[in-house]
């Protein structure tokens, strides 16, 4: 028996995770440098790691914490929830991240076999944790062809001819990979036809202070909804892994679901990490936003560095940090373009066929001070010339 036959068809099934790929293609590529992982490139608040690093010696930090999150950080973030984002009938729990909180979500909303619905381009890790977890039937909806912005009128039409009605539809917003942002009555509308047809929306807001040219960010609540947030872009912690999800108080036993699979999961979210979010918090929500306004500089340099694909060709960008932008027709195969610009131009971006978005690619502009921001769209602006005038020679 070959090691398929033994392994499961879930994860044998699953895509194989892009920025893997990614990186294999970096580490093999001497001086690229990379527009592609959803990173930013500033460290936690100074203050807030100073203060973590004096408890590294404190014994309750190295034992398991409450399965729901540290109750300091809870409260802190319940009056974040209410204040920021008027969020007032929500509880938390806290994750190892916001992906683990995807993950939790669908274990606790969904059964193998149940259909779900996304909108293209999608995250491609929410669509691997759906595939995953045996909820394969991943109804993909199409985006407006000129703002991306899901297709309501499509949304409404597939929940009422779908039988049995999927159980969520996901929006990320702002969006990954798009980077664009869904105004608030749009999310209204999504979330009255989700309410109406009986089925959850779950609104992934990891880029809720990525906001660009005077946009606001907006939550948006009811019994049917859950929030999920990240610390990881924000406050500069990815690699601490702390997220959380806002989840309906009233909603009888979705509070317990949720808790039996973290406690199956990571049990708690690592305390010396939940002390470090608890700490940036502290430093304040300013501190985020002041690191954020600096990305403006290098959302510009890489949309002209975008500029030879053509007018129309590159959209999003109003939130978050990317920029999705479409390859000339002829380049349908996204992973040879981006193969061939690191290989020959020394820049690595993310095919947009890993986002459900084949001919694209999407562009992280968080990632790079500017000077290497610099160097990096001088580098892509000269490899997308080429790839226009003369094609990958
Ligand atoms: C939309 C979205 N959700 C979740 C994540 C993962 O965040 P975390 O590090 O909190 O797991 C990312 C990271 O790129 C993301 O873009």
């Amino acid at each position: 028996m070959g090691s398929k036959g033994i392994l499961s068809k879930r994860a044998v099934n699953t895509e194989s995770p892009v920025m893997v790929q990614i990186q294999e293609l970096l580490r093999g590529v001497k001086g690229a440098i990379s527009l592609a992982q959803g990173i930013v490139y500033w460290q936690p608040p100074k203050e807030a790691l100073e203060k973590v690093q004096e408890l590294v010696w404190e014994p309750s930090i190295s034992r398991y914490g409450a399965d729901e999150g540290l109750p300091e950080l809870r409260e802190a973030l319940t009056k974040k929830l209410l204040e920021e984002n008027k969020l007032c009938k929500s509880s938390v729990m806290v994750t190892a991240g916001a992906n683990q909180a995807f993950v939790n979500i669908v274990l606790a909303l969904c059964d193998a076999g149940d259909s779900v619905v996304m909108f293209a381009p999608y995250y491609f890790n929410s669509y691997m944790s759906l595939q995953m977890t045996g909820v394969t039937n991943i109804l993909v909806g199409p985006g407006d062809p000129t703002t991306l912005h899901p297709d309501a009128d499509w949304l409404e039409k597939t929940l009422r001819e779908t039988k049995p009605t999927p159980k969520f539809i996901t929006i990320v917003n702002p969006g990954n990979p798009s980077g664009t942002y869904i105004p608030e009555p749009l999310l209204k509308k999504i979330s009255d036809i989700c309410e109406n047809a009986g089925c959850w929306l779950v609104v992934d807001n990891t880029y809720e202070y990525f906001m660009y040219d005077g946009l606001k960010h907006s939550c948006i609540e009811g019994n049917h909804i859950l929030n999920i947030f990240s610390f990881s872009k924000a406050y500069g912690m990815m690699g601490w892994r702390v997220g959380y999800i806002a989840f309906p108080s009233e909603v009888k036993d979705l509070a317990q679901q949720l808790l039996k699979i973290q406690d199956n999961i990571p049990i708690c979210a690592p305390l010396i990490s939940q002390r470090l979010a608890l700490h940036s918090m502290e430093v304040g929500s300013q501190w985020v936003t002041d690191q954020v306004k600096d990305l403006v500089k290098n959302r510009q340099l890489l949309a002209n560095a975008l500029s030879p694909l053509g007018k129309g060709a590159v959209k999003g960008g109003e939130g978050a940090i990317y920029l999705w932008a479409k390859l000339p027709e002829k380049f349908v195969d996204d992973f040879k373009v981006v193969r061939w610009l690191a290989n020959k131009h020394g820049v690595v971006l993310i095919p947009g066929s890993s986002c459900g978005g084949p001919g694209h690619v999407r562009v992280s502009f968080g990632g790079l001070m500017e000077n290497d921001c610099r160097l990096a769209s001088e580098r892509l602006k000269r490899g997308l010339e080429e790839l226009v005038k003369d094609g990958m020679i």
